[in-house]
């Protein structure tokens, strides 16, 4: 009967699909991916843009370390992680046009998912270090100051070393919040100009995985939804 083999194929269907991103999962990376492009794009002009986007791809990666812990099955850390040699494995079999399909992230996207996580958690330290030095603002004032409270930077150190005159220090006080400053400044823009060259071989590899396993990671990214077979 029609309506029999309708409901036949609907089931089958059904069968042939599983949800492997879950709501928050693909919420949280678009997010992420437009906040990060947003606080690339607008440096410091304007400023309260660039911090708000900033602030939200902070709290993305928080939740999503969070989620790393205690989300669900292929959300979670532990689902993802392998070996530095299987990691190798896979890319030299992708580059090849080859290699085992995953459910959830293969060895290099998982790979990715970390290097990516603690790097926009270093791009969002330095970002507020400076924001705190430059405008006394957020929530690392009394932690980070111009002074250098927690001054990391080698010259200051260094200079205050072999200070031993007093007249001089007023000077070498503003010398060092200067170098301080730079010091933050250089570490932030690094790690994000690192971070975009990352998120460039992020989309590369996607695209070599959608086309070498023949599916769409990225409509994936925002049904949730797979191909159920493990293995091509
Ligand atoms: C047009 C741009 C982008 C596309 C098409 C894209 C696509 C994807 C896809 C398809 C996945 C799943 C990978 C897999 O199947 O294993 C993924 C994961 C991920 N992407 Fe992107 N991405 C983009 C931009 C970004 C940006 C800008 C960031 C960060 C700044 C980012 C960070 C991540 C992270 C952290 C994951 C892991 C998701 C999770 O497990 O929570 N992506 N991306």
């Amino acid at each position: 009967m029609a309506t029999e083999t309708a409901r036949d194929r609907h089931a089958l269907d059904e069968q042939a699909w599983e949800r492997v991103w879950d709501p928050f999962v693909r919420l949280a990376h678009w997010t992420l991916a437009v906040a990060f492009v947003v606080a690339y794009v607008s440096e410091d002009d304007p400023l309260t843009l660039h911090v708000w986007a900033g602030y939200v791809v902070g709290t993305i990666v928080l939740l999503r370390i969070l989620w790393g812990l205690f989300g669900p099955r292929h959300a979670r850390f532990i689902d993802f992680v392998y070996r530095p040699d299987k990691v190798v494995l896979y890319l030299r079999d992708l580059m090849m046009l080859r290699g085992r399909r995953y459910l959830g992230h293969s060895p290099a996207g998982g790979a990715m998912v970390f290097v990516l996580l603690i790097l926009l958690a270093g791009v969002v330290w330095s970002g507020l270090g400076l924001y705190a030095i430059e405008e006394g603002k957020g929530p690392l004032v009394g932690i980070v100051t111009a002074e250098g409270t927690l001054d990391l930077s080698p010259v200051t150190t260094a200079r205050a070393d072999d200070d031993d005159d007093d007249d001089d220090d007023d000077d070498e006080r503003d010398e060092g919040a200067e170098a301080n400053e730079e010091f933050w400044e250089e570490i932030h823009e690094t790690l994000a100009n690192i971070t975009l060259v990352m998120v460039i071989l992020h989309v590369a590899g996607v695209l070599l995985a959608s086309f070498v396993h023949r599916e769409n990671l990225v409509g994936a990214m925002v049904t949730g939804r797979k191909r159920a077979e493990r293995d091509h």
